[in-house]
């Protein structure tokens, strides 16, 4: 597996990263800022599935499974060959596997724990590949989220959802497999009450929990990860050797969307969760100042910076590093998405300009799933899946 991992980044650190020190910082980088591309864009825009939370968990993911068992399977696969590729026997691991992450199902909080058994029952994939399916999103998310207002206040929330890095590089397509093999699961989810509409998220089908989602009029959120040495998996092990006093983030993230009243207890109760993977929460409000990035940690209280647009700072953008550090020279993907926020100006801020920082490369990358747009006073979501053309950046 190392050999698997490391192989591959050989490679791109001697084709990319080498003659990067002696050309570009940053190969592959949009000397200009996009402004050409149109919105809507023409990506492929994914379709929405209503969650109807008045049902029985078990059932409710049943509709949605039925359609995307297939590309569902195809991506557990991929995620279990990767994880084999460690091991001697492939077939005792993923027996292991099921084992061994099958029974973990029982000590997850609910409506999870049914909702995953639900979607086993109906994919037929054993519950232990999901639950290993759903590990997998708390540790490999990375991103570029974007909360900007306009001069009069109105504020957009925009995201892109990198996914897969260092998982399978295709030499010969020159992609990431696992990222390919992502794409036809991104579904937007509508969560339904009574018949109404009380929160939509963008899942990846068979995923449980919510990496970005709003709740129409109050709030909309996105979850970027973290890299820290006391990190996801950390959190994950002492989940499984019985320590549970802390939550998962996905989880976390869904709750409190679907529970939100208003963007000042939101961010409160951001502060002080305690969560078992660290990562960076977005939050925007519905009015003028609400927005805001919030570092959580396990061991630190979090870190918060928030819009401040009578002092200027009418847009708040975060990648995968803390806003106080310097990005790495080989991931600057912030002083890009920074440049092409301040080129775009406060006054002319909407879906089409947000759209084109987003697809500006290295924001855009060759791990870019998807690029999600919200805007909180009309509840509006979509999420279009997105290709990066070439040459282009693996991350
Ligand atoms: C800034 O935006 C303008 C269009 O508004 C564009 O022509 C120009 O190339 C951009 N500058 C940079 C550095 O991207
Ligand atoms: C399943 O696919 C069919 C055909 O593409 C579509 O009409 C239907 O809405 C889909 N159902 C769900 C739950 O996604
Ligand atoms: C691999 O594991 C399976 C299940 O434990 C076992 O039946 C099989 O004999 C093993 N194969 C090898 C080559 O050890
Ligand atoms: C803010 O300005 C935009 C146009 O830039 C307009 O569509 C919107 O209705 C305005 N919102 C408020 C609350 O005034
Ligand atoms: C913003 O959210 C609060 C709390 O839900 C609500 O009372 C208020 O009416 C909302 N404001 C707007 C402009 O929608």
């Amino acid at each position: 597996m190392l050999a698997r991992i490391l192989a591959p980044l050989g490679v791109l650190a001697v084709v990319l990263l080498v003659p990067s020190l002696c050309q570009d910082a940053y190969p592959y980088t949009d000397r200009n800022c996009r402004t050409d591309v149109p919105y809507p864009p023409n990506d492929p825009k994914v379709s929405t599935f209503v969650l109807n939370l008045d049902l029985n968990p078990k059932d409710r993911w049943a509709p949605l499974m039925k359609n995307k068992t297939n590309e569902l399977k195809a991506m557990i696969g991929d995620i279990i060959n990767l994880v084999g590729a460690f091991f001697k026997n492939k077939t005792k691991i993923v027996n292991d596997l099921d084992t061994l992450l099958g029974p973990l199902v029982y000590t997850l909080p609910q409506p999870y724990q049914d909702e995953m058994i639900g979607i086993s029952d109906a994919s037929g994939v054993p519950l232990g590949q999901i639950v290993l399916y759903n590990i997998f999103y708390e540790v490999f998310t990375v991103c570029t989220s974007i909360v900007a207002e306009t001069p009069n206040g109105t504020l957009y929330h925009s995201r892109n959802l990198d996914f897969g890095l260092f998982l399978g590089w295709d030499v010969k397509n020159k992609k990431w497999e696992l990222t390919e093999r992502l794409r036809p699961l991104v579904v937007n989810v509508d969560y339904q009450k009574g018949g109404k509409t009380v929160a939509k998220a963008v899942h990846f089908v068979g995923y449980v929990g919510v990496l970005t989602g709003i709740k129409p009029g109050v709030i909309t959120m996105t979850m970027n990860e973290r890299y820290n040495i006391d990190g996801g998996f950390v959190g994950i092990f002492e989940w499984i050797l019985g320590q549970r006093s802390e939550q998962w983030m996905g989880f976390f993230m869904r709750d409190t969307l679907v529970e939100a009243t208003d963007y000042a207890s939101t961010k409160t109760k951001v502060i002080n969760a305690k969560i078992m993977s660290p990562g960076y929460i977005i939050l925007g409000g519905n009015k003028s100042g609400e927005g805001a990035i919030i570092v959580t940690d396990r061991e630190k209280p979090a870190y918060v910076e928030e819009l401040d647009p009578k002092k200027g700072k009418w847009f708040v953008l975060q990648t995968n590093y803390d806003p106080v550090d310097k990005p790495p020279f080989f991931d600057d993907r912030r002083t890009s998405g920074v440049r092409c926020m301040t080129n775009t100006t406060q006054k002319a801020v909407g879906f089409g300009p947000l759209y084109n920082v987003l697809s500006t490369k290295p924001n855009l990358n060759l791990l870019t799933a998807y690029t999600a747009m919200m805007q909180v006073d009309t509840g509006y979501l979509d999420t279009f899946i997105r290709e990066c053309p070439q040459p282009c950046y693996p991350w």
